[in-house]
């Protein structure tokens, strides 16, 4: 497939880290220099529904196709109001669209995993335009008394539209089970067969844990994609990384042996957005006029599960 339109959609409450050390011991410092984060968005009137159909519609007119084209809508979420509908099918009626669509609860590496899965059903010929929205609000999953935490994230919405083309060169998912690293659990309706306490702990974090395994999966993936599409570190004109952690993406950056200019940011604005953050980054470049037709990018993200993908595409 090919990506030929993106969107992206944020709050409008801003959060500094000014803010935050307000609320709980924390400092701009502490979190600028651990993280690279300087602000986040979270949401605060908005529905993250309004923000997924926001960056959806965005998508499609930069695409310019219209809704009724599409063929599939994969929409990457964690956490909405909805347990049921789906996020996707919420996006479908509000864009008009009439395609099949799913909701897919990859963490941070949604985005991967929706284009893996879309160029497999593109291949297997059942599809030729796929929406893909990433929307996400971890800022109701957290503890906001719970600074390793709270400073982390923020909320937001990345989309893209593919449709038939060559430019997707790889894709490769993994998983490793560790469910003890990064996890939340659902409050559930209380039911007189279950005996055991019902849980609602906010989302739980074992931080030095994820950086491990985070920057190691980002390596593994993406010199996996290299090894087997035969390109070079060299040739990759830009990489984009999930931004979890300013540092993670420098670990990256100098084990691959390449300058800070191929690892484009906006960690500094955004927090981590979980599997929002690769499309709102995509967006970003695409409208700034950053993107060169032909361009090699490399994408790689990782998260709960813990997960990780990595994807190889010409712009
Ligand atoms: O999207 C999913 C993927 N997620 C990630 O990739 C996150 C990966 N992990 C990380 O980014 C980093 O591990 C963190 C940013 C979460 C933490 O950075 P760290 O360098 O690993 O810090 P640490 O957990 O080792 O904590 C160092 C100190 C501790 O104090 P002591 O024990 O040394 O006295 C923490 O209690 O920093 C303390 N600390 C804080 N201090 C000020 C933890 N959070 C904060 C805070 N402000 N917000």
């Amino acid at each position: 497939m090919k990506i030929i339109g993106t969107g992206s959609s944020h709050p409008k409450k801003v959060v500094t880290n000014q803010m935050l050390s307000d609320m709980v011991d924390t400092s701009d410092e502490w979190i600028t220099v651990r993280t690279g984060i300087k602000e986040r968005r979270i949401i605060s009137e908005e529905n993250l529904e309004d923000l997924a159909i926001d960056a959806a519609r965005k998508a499609l007119d930069n695409a310019g196709i219209s809704a009724i084209d599409l063929d599939f809508i994969i929409c990457a979420n964690v956490v909405n109001e909805f347990i049921t509908p789906a996020l996707s099918c919420i996006i479908q009626g509000a864009i008009g669209a009439h395609c099949p669509c799913i909701d897919l609860n990859g963490a941070c590496v949604g985005f991967i995993y929706a284009l893996d899965l879309a160029e497999a059903y593109y291949r297997s010929g059942k599809v030729k335009n796929v929406l893909i929205v990433c929307a996400e609000e971890p800022s109701r999953m957290l503890s906001w008394q719970d600074r390793s935490v709270c400073v982390l994230f923020g909320d937001g919405a990345g989309a893209a539209v593919l449709t038939a083309g060559d430019n997707v060169k790889a894709t490769h998912l993994s998983a490793a089970s560790s469910t003890t690293s990064l996890y939340q659990k659902h409050e559930l309706q209380p039911s007189p067969f279950v005996t055991k306490p019902n849980s609602n702990l906010p989302l739980v974090m074992r931080g030095q844990d994820v950086f491990k395994f985070a920057a190691n999966a980002s390596l593994a993936d993406i010199k996996f994609l290299l090894n087997e599409t035969g390109y070079t570190a060299d040739d990759v004109d830009k990489y984009l990384l999930h931004q979890a952690n300013i540092r993670i993406i420098e670990t990256v950056g100098e084990v691959l042996k390449q300058p800070k200019e191929k690892f484009p940011t906006n960690i500094q604005k955004y927090g981590n957005t979980s599997s929002a953050s690769i499309p709102i980054l995509l967006d970003e470049l695409n409208r700034g006029g950053e993107l060169k037709k032909g361009d090699l990018l490399a994408l790689s993200a990782f998260g709960a599960g813990f997960v990780s993908g990595s994807c190889l595409l010409k712009w």
